[in-house]
């Protein structure tokens, strides 16, 4: 039988991931455009959802489906106004997260094709 390597794995597991989303962070964390979006006190519980969230989507453990549920994510983003420069603000930080995390050669573009996608469909306003 021939199984498929998951990108969670191509991309080195865990660490890789929580490396990837703690870039992105502390970019969030410093942006005008997205910190004010962000809750202050908790962005350590939102780099944890995130990272969890990135790992299953990619074929790791589904830890996030059992601490949160059902993703859900366009109604999850709801409360926050996302539009044209949220997306534009969040996707340069994610594209320079994968570029300053140097993953292997595939995993890069594959990401970069997600998150173009994911961020224009989180968009709630013109
Ligand atoms: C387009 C711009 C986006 C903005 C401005 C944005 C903003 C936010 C904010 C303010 C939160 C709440 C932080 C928290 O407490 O977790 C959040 C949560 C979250 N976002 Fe985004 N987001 C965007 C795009 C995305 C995309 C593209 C994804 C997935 C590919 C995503 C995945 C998540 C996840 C998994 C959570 C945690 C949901 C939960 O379990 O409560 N977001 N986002």
């Amino acid at each position: 039988m021939i199984e498929q390597q998951t990108l969670y794995d191509a991309a080195g597991g865990m660490p890789y991931f929580e490396a990837l989303i703690s870039r992105f962070y502390d970019g969030v964390a410093v942006d005008p455009v997205l910190g004010p979006l962000y809750p202050a006190d908790d962005l350590d519980g939102a780099r944890h959802r995130l990272t969890l969230f990135f790992a299953q989507y990619w074929g790791g453990p589904r830890t996030y489906d059992a601490e949160r549920g059902h993703p859900r994510l366009r109604m999850r983003h709801m409360p926050f106004p996302i539009g044209p420069a949220e997306r534009d603000a969040w996707l340069r930080l994610m594209h320079e997260a994968i570029a300053d995390t140097s993953a292997p050669p595939g995993v890069a573009e594959r990401l970069g094709a997600y998150v173009d996608m994911a961020a224009e469909a989180m968009r709630n306003r013109d």
